[in-house]
């Protein structure tokens, strides 16, 4: 029987400001001089990995999830959101697979290559998937966007029937 597969796909995208820290993929760039302007840590690839999971089977966005005006969730480590998101999806007990994440994140400072591979593990260890199943792209805006940082995140899952 052929498995059935479901794409996810999900967006976001923080404003930058002194005193806050960088972080991307559950990865703290402690020697950024600005980092996202958020409720919680802000780190971009993990919300929009989290809307990416919920939008598989339609489950909503984490906004509904966890209210920017709920005290509760301020300074959330958004890698607690994915943890829930993954509960919510109950994607080991259905004997769901993620296949693989394709990330994007614009960024125009600092760079982030020499993190690539701290980020993908860390994404994948969330995942419990190898740092192989996990696509990173770094983009600039090319000036366009200084002030922001933005991830958008495509991934596949698949079940069996
Ligand atoms: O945006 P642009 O195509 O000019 O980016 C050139 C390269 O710089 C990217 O392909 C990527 O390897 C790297 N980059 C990075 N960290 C960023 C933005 C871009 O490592 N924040
Ligand atoms: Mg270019």
């Amino acid at each position: 029987m052929s498995r059935e597969y479901r794409v996810g796909h999900g967006q976001d995208a923080h404003r930058l400001v002194a005193g806050r820290t960088l972080v991307v993929g559950g990865v703290r760039m402690p020697d950024s001089p600005r980092g996202p302007d958020a409720h919680s840590d802000g780190d971009v690839l993990l919300h929009a990995l989290a809307d990416a999971l919920l939008s598989t089977y339609a489950l909503g966005d984490i906004g509904r999830l966890f209210p920017p005006s709920d005290p509760k969730f301020a300074g959330l480590d958004s890698r607690e959101i994915v943890a829930r998101v993954l509960e919510k999806l109950e994607l080991h007990a259905s004997g769901a697979r993620l296949e693989n994440v394709a990330a994007v994140v614009t960024l125009d400072a600092p760079k982030l290559g020499a993190r690539r591979d701290d980020i993908a593990c860390s994404v994948a260890g969330l995942l419990g998937i190898e740092p192989a199943a996990v696509g990173l792209t770094f983009k600039t805006s090319e000036g366009l966007a200084p002030d922001h940082v933005q991830a958008s995140v495509t991934l596949l899952l698949s079940r069996a029937p």
